[in-house]
């Protein structure tokens, strides 16, 4: 391909892709399958790679993020970022209108639009392309946080059609949809991790993440609400948003009633009263409505007042709440032995459910409660999800109540409780002995990404731990048709299932069983790179902090849970049954032939086009002699490996930090 077909062949894909992600993410009306798209990518990104000079900031390659950003720069908005003025009174929404009207000229028409519960964000277009993307701040200034914002794929990089203004910008909440935040907090409690509080915060803490990579794998969505610029494109708010939905921004939809034109107070109060209600089957959260005066010549005739402007108020909803009383606090432990107290309260209807219990999260948050048995509690629906205790009514307490004591020993199994600095929960130590504990811990081990024994489930699990059948995870391998025909609900073809899955478990690799045993802290990701690195459980053993923390992306935190479970005499009994009974522990020596140590601590860039190899087979011989590769330059690069077409912006940066470029032929001698 000559220079020029390769440009327009990037350009025709680029295109193409965002197309398509425009259907899928946008109009959730994908017309091509995934592997198609992948097959479209992949080509980008080969060509991309090959020939760096014609990538675009926003190119649809950039969705996936991988760019990292030391620190975010401060921009001064080109407009200020103005909060809205709230109430929670219906009464002070009559007012409100009441008064504008008085000020403003003409009929007044208003947008009733949700208040998306998430973080403002203001992204500038120039010619159709994306080119900042700032947070609120301060309203004055805020940080530039485009490499995070690409990866959202409802945000376009580059607008369809051509009746855009040349330069704009354009305002939005961006948000944490429910579902992605149930995954997360689900992938972190697997991983033993603190769970996230709420979407809105944890959307807040994704965009602020230097490594778009993560970003990206986050699942983040957003939704546009104001379109700003000095050319005038529509008389009305309504009809920018309309336009907006045109050049491929996600939209409210009008037919679902999340946006609709009002004529009076009347239809303002139903639009409230329906998303009051309606608010719970969405998969965001919203705090409220916003009403705005449509018309852009009445809005300017309205203005602003210091902090907001007089043409649009908020209502916001109040959290469901209640009040009851506690009768009692019982203390869950997880399979990491962290202890969750709950509260369990006199039986109360809110927001449409009985409510019995609610989180209390850890002794700190009862503390700050000053809690007592037979308090009459707030009891809130916040996050929609599990309710909480928010306050004590204390007009109502009994003044003998006695002064409300933490557990110090596990409700399960009487252990004390420990409590390391920096963690706000109790733990139970006695992981081996704890019944939850165990259970949990099985329960893990059998699970899908871990051995992923089939026929065996958490239920089945329980029966056989209540026989006493299984006291640890090494007893599962002992188990025998003869123990378990017996059992209730136990057909001879179910337990053949059950023991075939455990049979078949054997062959599970390594890394999937280190992440089965359990290890705080050690997740799927973390099994991984540990079981590629040390590559068998021997070397892994062995291993101390020091030696641990030195893998990559390994901190302090996980390498000292690493060697305290190891340490432990009755975990490496375990490990002694678990190796006995057949299970991997080492990556097979064929699967690491011919690999040396001669790059090792080297970190490679490699650019261009090779004539002997492939840019994948040189990436495979760099891991393969203990050298790591790197997508971009930087200081710690120690050679940039360079190929025909390098592109000009590399070699600058090379050059400026003094990395040293070689040749293919060079790498070869290196690993000669
Ligand atoms: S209009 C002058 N519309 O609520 C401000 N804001 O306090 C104009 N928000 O930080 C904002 N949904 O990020 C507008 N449909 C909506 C909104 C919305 C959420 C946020 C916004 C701002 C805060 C206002």
């Amino acid at each position: 391909m000559t220079a020029e077909e390769v440009k327009s062949r990037i350009e025709n894909l680029s295109r193409e892709l965002e197309q398509h992600n425009h259907s899928y993410y946008v109009l959730s009306d994908p017309t091509i399958s995934d592997f198609e798209f992948d097959q479209l990518l992949k080509e980008l990104e080969q060509l991309e790679e090959q020939f760096p000079a014609f990538v675009d900031a926003n190119s649809p390659t950039k969705r996936v993020g991988g760019d990292i950003t030391k620190k975010f720069a401060a921009v001064v908005h080109d407009f200020p970022m103005m909060s809205l003025s709230n109430t929670y009174s219906k009464d002070e929404i009559v007012e409100w209108e009441n008064r504008i009207r008085k000020i403003a000229d003409g009929k007044l028409e208003y947008v009733c639009e949700l208040k998306y519960d998430g973080v403002a964000i203001g992204i500038k277009y120039v010619d159709g392309a994306m080119t900042r993307a700032v947070t609120r701040g301060d309203g004055t200034k805020g940080e530039d946080i485009t490499n995070n914002v690409r990866t959202i794929r409802t945000i376009p990089m580059k607008l369809k059609g051509n009746n855009y203004p040349s330069d704009f910008e354009i305002r939005g909440e961006i948000f944490y949809p429910l579902a992605s935040f149930q995954k997360l907090n689900e992938q972190r409690e697997e991983a033993g991790e603190a769970l996230f509080a709420n979407p809105r915060n944890t959307a807040s803490g994704t965009l602020k993440m230097q490594d778009s990579a993560i970003v990206a794998s986050r699942g983040l969505d957003c939704y546009l609400y104001g379109v700003y610029s000095k050319e005038t494109l529509a008389s009305s708010h309504f009809e920018s948003v309309q336009y907006a939905g045109e050049w491929g921004f996600k939209i409210p939809i009008a037919e679902r009633k999340m946006i609709a034109k009002c004529e009076n107070i009347d239809q303002i109060t139903d639009f409230i009263n329906h998303w009051d209600t309606e608010r719970h089957n969405l998969d965001f959260e919203i705090d409220g409505i916003v009403i705005k005066v449509n018309n852009y010549r009445q809005q300017e005739e309205l203005g602003f007042t210091a902090k907001s402007p007089r043409w649009a108020i908020a209502y916001k909803f109040k959290a469901a709440e209640v009040t009851t009383v506690l009768e009692s606090v019982a203390y869950q432990v997880g399979r990491t032995g962290a202890i969750t107290p709950v509260a369990n309260l006199k039986p109360v209807l809110l927001a449409g459910t009985t409510v019995k219990r609610a989180s209390l999260h850890n002794a700190d948050q009862i503390e700050k409660l000053d809690l007592r048995i037979g308090d009459h509690v707030y009891v809130e629906k916040g996050g929609e999800i599990i309710p909480k205790v928010t306050a004590v009514n204390l007009a109502k307490r009994d003044p003998n109540a006695p002064v409300f004591k933490y557990i110090t020993h596990c409700p399960e199994c009487e252990t004390a409780l420990v409590r390391n600095e920096g963690d706000v929960k109790h733990y139970c130590p006695n992981d081996l002995g704890c019944p939850p504990q165990i259970k949990g811990k099985m329960e893990h081990f059998i699970s899908r990404k871990a051995m992923d024994i089939e026929g065996l489930g958490s239920e089945t699990i329980d029966q056989l731990y209540d026989a006493g059948m299984i006291k640890s995870i090494g007893d599962l391998y002992d188990l025998t048709s003869e123990q378990l025909l017996p059992l209730e609900r136990m057909a001879e073809k179910s337990v053949e299932n059950m023991l075939t899955g455990i049979q078949e478990s054997k062959l599970v690799p390594f890394e999937r069983v280190l992440f089965a045993l359990g290890i705080r802290y050690i997740g799927e990701t973390v099994a991984k790179k540990l079981a590629r690195y040390f590559k068998s459980l021997d070397k892994l053993m062995e291993a101390d902090v020091e030696t641990l923390v030195a893998v990559d992306e390994i901190g302090e935190r996980i390498a000292e849970s690493v060697v305290e479970y190891f340490q432990n005499e009755e975990h490496q009994l375990l490990i002694d049954r678990l190796k006995s009974a057949g299970l991997q522990f080492e990556i097979p020596a064929e699967q690491f032939a011919g690999n040396t140590e001669k790059l090792k601590g080297l970190s490679f860039v490699i650019s261009g086009v090779f004539e002997g190899h492939s840019r994948d087979e040189l990436k495979e011989l760099i891991e393969k002699n203990g050298g790591k590769n790197s997508g971009s330059v930087s200081s710690k690069t120690s050679y940039i490996l360079a190929g025909e077409g390098m592109g000009p912006s590399k070699r600058e940066k090379a050059d400026k930090l003094g990395v040293t470029i070689i040749s293919e032929t060079d790498f070869e001698g290196m690993i000669d």
